[in-house]
């Protein structure tokens, strides 16, 4: 080739990799796995514009935009959130015949639930009970038939009223049995301290279109009540926190029962334990469980037994079975003895990864739990593969998930006797389906020994930024915001990001509510298929 047409080779190539960076432009297939279908579509408008900032000023965790902190516990409230304040209600432990009812009022109320399985029609109701100002109210609702609709609403009153005025009415689905289809949807860290990351309007309308899906229940995955922001630390900041981000999911969670994972940005972990009860631990985990309905073991839900003092049952891991599936969510933060993350007020990071556990009795459940479910998929959640770190299957390798220390050497045997294997071994070898992480603020799909790894982009980040792609070196990235659905059936599971874009950033091209990525697994022992482009 001559000299000018070799330069013009190399001048169009490096014009299409400004133009169109691989990463994006074209679907990878490197951790493919064999039983999948997977389309994508292009990350969306601006993001040229906003990730180019990013590259400009900032790398890695808040790279993109300048870091703005604030107080979450005192928000603005878009109206449909306002709308909450004076009664709200939040739905949690479904099982096959009840539910709980977690009922707010701002100001003092007697209320009592009506439901029935026919819209409009309530033949059943409960007790009135006093609905004291400011103080969540558990209802149970029970007795009810598996496998059906509900429909109910709040019937309250003030005091010196006669009549219970009726709230609007929502529906809730009891338990789905083996071979059912249904849909579950799952939002990544929402950050509500950060205002360059969290949109309030923003987060609303992901909500609101996550609550029009009808999902059978909606889950976070940490970093949703951080206190590391706060100026001065008291019991009652820490709850004003809870009670904001509890108007938000609000939107959703009156309908769909919301399960919780803890993140680093809580604090709500054994190593900020002192003894009393005046410590952020306590105070984030009694928050988190007065305004939030989580699951105890019972007849229905396996998970932490181990009360701790001045909490009580923590409810931090859990587990239940929905239709097809089994439900795994784990937590390191309330059982590794040194700080998995950030230190609460400040200080260097441990750098003892060894330190970072589930502890035996998480890990002989987890074990037990994933080994015996006959379930035909398996979903595992946590905050992040160590709690801590970057990246999604570049991290699988190492310390408690994979065994190995930094250098490679195989320590596993000697640092967790009696382990029968490192995490992710173990959910391979059970066939867990999906893991899914948050923490990274990034899209990701990967695979690796047949588990996907599925990082959870924002809901509510208004520069749709792409954080920390760097620290995920193979899979299908696409920047923030959004919220991921996945319908579970007989057949298969179909995984969909939904894109938020703000109404001054939809087009016509990329419109509010895009389905920006989407594959599809089928269960274990299924015919080969072929992969779908768009
Ligand atoms: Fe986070």
């Amino acid at each position: 080739m001559r000299l000018t047409q070799r330069l013009l080779v190399s001048l169009l190539a490096a014009a299409l990799a400004v133009e169109a960076p691989t990463a994006y432009a074209q679907p990878q297939a490197d951790n493919a796995g064999e039983r999948e279908r997977i389309e994508r579509r292009d990350g969306g408008r601006r993001r040229g514009d906003r990730e180019g900032r990013q590259g400009k000023q900032g790398k890695g965790q808040g790279g993109g935009q300048r870091r703005a902190d604030r107080e979450p516990g005192n928000l603005p409230l878009p109206p449909e959130v306002a709308a909450l304040k004076p009664l709200s209600v939040m739905l949690g432990r479904p099982t096959d015949r009840g539910i709980t009812l977690n009922v707010l009022a701002d100001g003092a109320l007697e209320g009592f639930a009506e439901y029935g399985t026919t819209a409009g029609r309530y033949e059943r109701q409960t007790e009135a009970v006093s609905l004291p100002a400011g103080t969540p109210v558990e209802i149970e609702l029970d007795g009810l038939k598996p496998d059906t609709a509900h429909f109910y609403r709040i019937r309250s009153r003030k005091p010196g009223e006669t009549d219970f005025a009726a709230g609007p009415e929502h529906c809730f689905h009891t338990q789905r049995p083996p071979g059912s289809t249904f849909t579950f949807e799952i939002q990544g860290d929402s950050h509500p301290e950060r205002a360059h990351q969290h949109d309030p309007a923003m987060y609303a309308q992901t909500l609101l279109a996550a609550a029009a899906d009808r999902p059978d229940f909606y889950m976070t995955i940490g970093d949703d009540f951080s206190v590391d922001t706060l100026r001065s630390i008291d019991a009652d900041a820490v709850e004003r926190i809870y009670r904001s981000q509890r108007l938000f999911l609000g939107l959703v969670g009156h309908s769909s029962p919301l399960f919780l994972v803890n993140g680093n940005h809580e604090q709500a972990a054994a190593c900020n334990l002192d003894g009393t009860p005046n410590n952020v631990a306590v105070w984030a985990q009694n928050a988190r469980n007065r305004f939030f309905p989580q699951p105890a073991p019972d007849g229905f839900y396996s998970g932490d037994a181990e009360p701790v003092q001045f909490i009580g049952l923590l409810r931090d891991y859990y587990a239940w079975t929905w239709g097809d599936a089994l439900f795994v969510v784990i937590d390191p933060y309330w059982h590794s003895p040194q700080p998995v993350d950030n230190v609460f007020g400040g200080g260097p990071k441990n750098r003892d990864m060894w330190a970072i556990t589930l502890g035996d009795a998480q890990y002989r459940w987890l074990k037990e739990t994933l080994q015996s479910s006959r379930a035909k998929y398996k979903f595992v959640f946590a905050h992040h593969v160590h709690g801590t770190g970057r990246g999604g299957i570049e991290q699988a390798d190492l310390y408690e998930w994979g065994g190995r220390n930094k250098q490679g050497d195989w320590e596993f045997d000697r640092m967790r006797p009696g382990w029968e294997l490192p995490i992710h071994q173990l959910m391979a070898k059970t066939g867990v389906t999906i893991f899914f992480q948050g923490h990274d603020h990034i899209f990701v799909r990967q695979e690796l020994d047949g588990v996907v790894y599925q990082s959870l982009a924002e809901p509510a980040d208004p520069n749709y930024v792409l954080y920390n792609k760097e620290a995920y070196r193979t899979g299908d990235a696409l920047p923030n915001s959004g919220r991921v659905r996945v319908t579970v059936s007989p057949q298969k599971v179909g995984v969909e990001y939904v894109r938020t874009y703000l109404p001054q950033d939809a087009t016509t091209e990329h419109p509010d509510g895009e389905v920006a990525f989407r594959y599809e697994l089928l269960p274990p022992g299924s015919p080969r298929t072929t992969k779908a482009q768009p």
